[in-house]
């Protein structure tokens, strides 16, 4: 792993991120309480063609744990300092879930600086009220109960259920990242995502091509959500075989996606 000093709104971060590939960047970024190794299926099928950034955002991995709370936009802004110190002009972002937010947030900041962006099981929309009560608790969990117990319980939940038995080692090693996810950094991006806008005229109005995907089986973001805007630039795909974690259940035909999508930006 690389390691980035940045200052961030004059705040300083240390992002830690993987290079590889050469060729257009294309930058993955991980959701909630995971980390780069979210897209370990993923890189190696994109980088014969692409250079890829794949960070561990603020507050996880091995990125430090600067003071909160981690506003989407902050995130962004973290990213788009990093493309910099990388003298990477235009990229194109990937985001998964929670870092589908902090892409949407990065479209709306710096669309000079996008080629293009998908989200993958997130959505432009923000938390409703019954939502934003949610993150409280899990918030609350955390300090009271620590991050053992609540990864423990959260990760399984984010694959579908023939995959805790069939997939049992990904689930496994997946949830011990998000143990090891620092508990000040899970529950300062709780606090971003808790107060995160609503992105749907930043996607629907974008200029550069927009992928949403969404799984069949996701139950922690429902399909109607992902696909809940519609523009010119917008396509969208329903990925078989997959709950919330698609990069690792269904990593053949993400990627495929993914690579089209690419060559339709880059020819
Ligand atoms: C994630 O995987 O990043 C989270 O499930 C997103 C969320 O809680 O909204």
């Amino acid at each position: 792993m690389h390691k980035a000093q940045l200052r961030t709104l004059g705040q300083k971060v240390e992002l830690a991120y993987e290079d590889r590939g050469q060729g257009h960047a294309v930058v993955l970024l991980h959701g909630f309480c995971g980390s780069s190794q979210y897209w370990k299926f993923i890189a190696p099928a994109l980088e014969n063609g692409y250079r890829l950034i794949i960070p561990d955002l603020r507050g996880h991995g091995q990125s430090s744990v600067p003071e909160g709370p981690y506003l989407m936009e902050t995130m962004a802004e973290d990213i788009a300092e990093l493309l910099e110190q990388l003298e990477i002009e235009k990229a194109v972002l990937f985001g998964h879930s929670m870092g589908g937010y902090v892409t949407a947030a990065f479209a709306g900041k710096h669309p000079d600086k996008l080629a293009g962006c998908g989200l993958i099981h997130s959505t432009a929309l923000p938390d409703n009220e019954e939502g934003k009560r949610k993150r409280s608790d899990n918030m609350e969990a955390i300090r009271q109960r620590g991050m053992n117990a609540f990864a423990g319980e959260l990760i399984p939940k984010l694959f579908a259920k023939a995959h805790l038995e069939s997939m049992s080692r990904e689930v496994e090693s997946m949830t011990a990242i998000g143990q090891a996810t620092h508990p000040d950094g899970a529950i300062r991006s709780l606090q971003g995502m808790r107060e995160r806008t609503d992105r749907t005229m930043v996607l629907r109005m974008a200029e550069v091509p927009v992928l949403l995907v969404a799984g069949a089986e996701d139950q922690i973001v429902l399909p109607d959500k992902t696909f809940s805007v519609e523009g010119d630039n917008i396509s969208t795909f329903l990925l078989d075989g997959a709950a919330h974690m698609g990069m690792i259940e269904a990593p053949s035909l993400l990627a495929d996606r993914m690579k089209a999508f690419l060559s339709q930006i880059y020819g």
